[in-house]
C-alpha cells in the first residue's frame, strides 16, 4: 500500500508549512549550476500544489526566498526573480484549474517591480478559488514580521485604539503576515538541515518538524503524504498527559 492510500482524510493538517532547501546541492551533485536546482525545484513546487489539493490540505506555505537570501550572489538572485515571474505566468492556468488560491507573506514590495506585479495579478486573479491557499513567503523574515506587528500595535496603543491590556495572543496573530491563516500542525524542511531559518517563528510554536534528506527538487507528492502520515502516528499533547489526551 502506498502512503497515501494510508493517510486518514479526518485528521489531515489544515495548515503544512514546508522549508523548500537543498536546490544548490542537487544541481552541484550533477555538476550543474545552482540556478539549475532552482529550475527543478519548480517543478517539486507544481507536484507538492497538486498532491496537497488533491488530499484536501486548506493552507500550504511555501520558504520561497528569505530576507536573508537578498544576501547570495547577485547573479543567483536575478535569476531567482526571473524564475518567480516566469513560473507565475505560466503557473496561473494551473492554479485556476486546480481551484487554488494565491498569497504572498513577507516584504512583497522589496522585490523587482516586475515580480510584484506579476503576483497582485495572480492573487486577484486567484482570489474567488475556494480550494487549497497557498501561500509564497518572499522576503520573508518572521522576526522582521514581529517586529512590524509590535510596531504597529504600540501605534495603536499611542493613539489609544488598544488598552496593553487587550493585547492577547489572538490579537498579536491578527497583526502578523499570516493573519487570516491557521497556524501549521506540519512543518517540513527538506535536504537534511535542522534549522529553522527565520520562518514562522511564533505561528510554529506548536507545530511537528519534520526533517528529510532528500534535497528539494527530489521531494515529490509521496515524500509528501509520507511525511502527513508520520505526522499523523504522533501524540500532540499540547503539554498534557498522554492518559488526558486520550
Ligand atoms: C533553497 O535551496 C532555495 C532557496 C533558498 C531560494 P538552496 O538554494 O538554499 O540550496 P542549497 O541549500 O544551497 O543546497
Ligand atoms: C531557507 O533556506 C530559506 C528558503 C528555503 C527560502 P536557506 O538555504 O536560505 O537557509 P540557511 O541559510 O541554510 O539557513
Ligand atoms: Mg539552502
Amino acid at each position: 500500500m502506498g502512503f497515501r492510500e494510508q493517510i486518514d482524510t479526518t485528521r489531515l493538517p489544515q495548515h503544512i508549512a514546508i522549508i523548500m532547501d537543498g536546490n544548490g546541492r542537487w544541481a552541484k551533485e550533477k555538476g550543474k549550476l545552482r540556478v539549475f536546482g532552482h529550475h527543478n525545484g519548480v517543478l517539486s513546487v507544481r507536484d507538492i500544489v497538486e498532491g496537497a489539493g488533491e488530499i484536501g490540505i486548506k493552507y500550504l506555505t511555501l520558504y520561497t526566498f528569505s530576507s536573508e537570501n537578498w544576501n547570495r550572489p547577485k547573479y543567483e538572485v536575478t535569476a531567482i526573480m526571473e524564475l518567480l515571474i516566469s513560473t507565475i505566468n505560466k503557473e496561473i492556468k494551473k492554479l485556476m484549474e486546480n481551484n487554488v488560491r494565491l498569497n504572498t507573506i513577507g516584504e512583497i514590495d522589496m522585490l523587482p517591480q516586475k515580480c510584484s506585479t506579476e503576483l497582485k495579478n495572480a492573487i486577484n486573479k486567484t482570489a474567488g478559488n475556494t480550494g487549497l491557499v497557498l501561500t509564497l513567503a518572499l522576503s520573508y523574515s518572521s522576526r522582521r514580521e514581529i517586529l512590524q506587528a509590535v510596531q504597529t500595535i504600540a501605534k495603536k496603543a499611542e493613539n489609544g485604539e488598544l488598552n496593553s491590556a487587550d493585547i492577547t495572543e489572538a490579537v498579536f496573530s491578527d497583526h502578523l503576515h499570516t493573519a487570516n491563516i491557521p497556524d501549521p500542525e506540519l512543518l517540513i524542511r527538506t535536504s537534511g538541515e535542522y534549522r529553522i531559518s527565520n520562518f514562522l517563528l511564533w505561528q510554529i510554536a506548536y507545530a511537528e518538524l519534520y526533517f528529510t534528506d532528500k534535497l528539494w527538487p527530489d521531494f515529490r507528492r509521496e515524500d509528501l503524504f509520507e511525511a502527513i502520515l508520520d505526522y499523523q502516528k504522533r501524540e500532540r499533547r499540547f503539554g498534557m498527559t498522554s492518559e488526558q489526551i486520550n
